[in-house]
């Protein structure tokens, strides 16, 4: 791999993605000690205090992978991070759907994915020392916070290993797509819970039951047909 630090930046998505259309290869990772605008999903930002975060992207180029798998990508980057937290920490965190990663269900990680074309920039924000004083909401976490040691470079290792196999899978047409939906079921802490969904035009209410073949979150509402969502920000009730 193609591993690039630098000691502050704005977005290491935006940084990488500008990289990609230069032709930067599959497999560059650009790590940032302090990013000052990170970006979030659904068009939020994404703060951390200097040096206490792993904030970091990853370049894909993934070729030929069918058009029904790429919904996997993000959910796949949130396993391989769950995976990645067990082996160096032994902590066993969780998903809340779709790649929110959660730990004591307090949000240590946050994955946006995003994809121009046919690159996919994978960028990852993890909470590792950052004193709960620091932390931007009581909804969040870091691994020190839960008792685990603050080394940001053997999880950053792991990470990238991990990554790298879900993601040859993932590629492997040959493949068995159901294993990786069978591996984010167990690790989604959404399953089995109440949930709100907040659409950009109403509010969902139910019983999240299930992930479908194509990643989406099925919740039977109190009346009416179960649903699967594709999209949309969701709240764990209770
Ligand atoms: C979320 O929880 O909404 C996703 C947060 C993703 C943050 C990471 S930090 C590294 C990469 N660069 C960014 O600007 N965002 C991602």
């Amino acid at each position: 791999t193609d591993l690039r630090v630098v000691a502050s930046t704005g977005s290491t998505n935006a940084d990488l993605g500008a990289l990609a259309r230069e032709g930067a290869p599959a497999g560059t990772v650009l790590v940032a000690e302090h990013q000052t605008s990170g970006r979030g999903r659904l068009d939020r930002t994404w703060t951390t205090p200097p040096r206490s975060a792993l904030t970091f992207s990853v370049l894909l180029r993934p070729s030929d992978v069918p058009p029904r798998r790429w919904p996997w990508l993000p959910l796949l980057v949130g396993c391989a991070v769950v995976e990645a937290i067990k082996q160096t920490t032994q902590l066993e965190a969780r998903l809340k759907w779709p790649n929110d990663v959660l730990l004591a269900d307090k949000k240590l990680a946050g994955i946006l994915v995003e994809r121009n074309e046919d690159a996919a920039i994978v960028g990852i924000g993890l909470n590792v020392s950052t004193r709960p004083d620091e932390l931007p909401t009581d909804t969040a976490t870091s691994l020190t916070a839960e008792g685990a040691d603050g080394d940001r470079d053997p999880l950053l290792r792991a990470i990238l290993r991990t990554l790298g196999s879900l993601v040859d899978a993932w590629q492997d047409v040959s493949g068995d797509p159901d294993g990786l939906r069978e591996s984010y079921k167990t690790r989604c802490a959404t399953l089995g819970r109440r949930v709100r969904i907040l659409l950009p035009d109403r509010i969902v209410e139910g019983m999240a039951t299930d992930v479908d073949t194509d990643g989406r979150l099925v919740v039977q509402p109190d009346d009416g047909e179960a649903q699967p969502f594709g999209a949309g920000d969701v709240v764990h009730v209770r």
